[in-house]
């Protein structure tokens, strides 16, 4: 158990390049697939298709797709964002501003894509696109909620596992519709019907990664004893 508590505590989002040249070995995926097959999912639908990509030519025409940032995504994300790892310690949620560009923390800069930042899928061995098919919802669930929060215990599955085998991994949401999404759709020939729900790197990182301060609120935070309000657990 306490192994499982620190993969979980030591489970990160890596956003480097990855090394082209390291596959992901076929058992080491297979296991991964084994993970998001025994995720919990609401009347157990198992609501979800996974394309596995690994040829290098499709992964290219993926790597060469461009995508644009919408104002919304910036806004948003503007509200997240700390700006020194003082200020992300004190916060505990959020992210550092120096993740994103300039333009993309200074309010009021027109937001500039970098070349980089512009391409949705950085260089990888291995893309997993996760599909659902939204007409299928988890019984009376309002916007299939249910189903969503499925398609998440599923996701933590294939991470933990990933990581659990030394493989990075990085998720990909921004694409899951906009033109960018549609361009994956077309390029892996995926139903009409079906919707992206999110996607993710695999891989081994091309370069040793940078220190990243990585937060937390405490449990004291967020768990309530008893009652509303009551704040931590005794
Ligand atoms: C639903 C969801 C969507 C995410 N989308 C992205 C994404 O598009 N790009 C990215 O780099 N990280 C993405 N992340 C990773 C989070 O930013 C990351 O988990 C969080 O900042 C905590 O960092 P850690 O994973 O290193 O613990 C996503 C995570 C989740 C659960």
């Amino acid at each position: 158990m306490q192994d499982l508590l620190k993969l979980i505590q030591e489970r990160h989002s890596t956003r480097l390049p990855f090394d082209p040249d390291r596959p992901i070995r076929e058992e080491e995926l297979r296991q991964i697939l084994e993970a998001a097959r025994w995720a919990p999912t609401a009347h157990n639908m198992q609501n979800f298709e996974i394309i596995v990509v690994d040829d290098k030519k499709i992964l290219e025409e993926l790597g060469a797709l461009k995508g644009a940032i919408s104002e919304t995504f910036i806004q948003e994300n503007y509200q997240q964002l700390s700006f020194s790892e003082e200020e992300l310690l004190r916060k505990k949620v959020g992210v550092l501003a120096t993740m994103f560009p300039p333009s993309w923390r200074t309010p009021g800069v027109k937001p500039v894509m970098e070349e980089g930042r512009s391409r949705p899928f950085p260089v990888c061995p291995t893309l997993l696109i996760v599909l659902y098919d939204p007409s299928k919802r988890a019984p009376a669930s309002e916007g299939d909620f249910l189903g969503i929060i499925s398609l998440g215990c599923m996701m933590q599955n294939l991470w933990l596992e990933s990581n659990s085998l030394g493989i990075d991994f990085q998720i990909i949401s921004a694409i899951a519709g906009g033109p960018v999404g549609i361009e994956v759709k077309r390029i892996l020939a995926v139903p009409e019907n079906l919707k992206i729900a999110f996607t993710a790197r695999l891989g081994y990182a091309a370069a040793a990664p940078p220190h990243t301060l990585r937060v937390r609120r405490d449990i004291e935070d967020f768990s309530h004893h008893n009652h509303f309000g009551n704040k931590g657990i005794g």
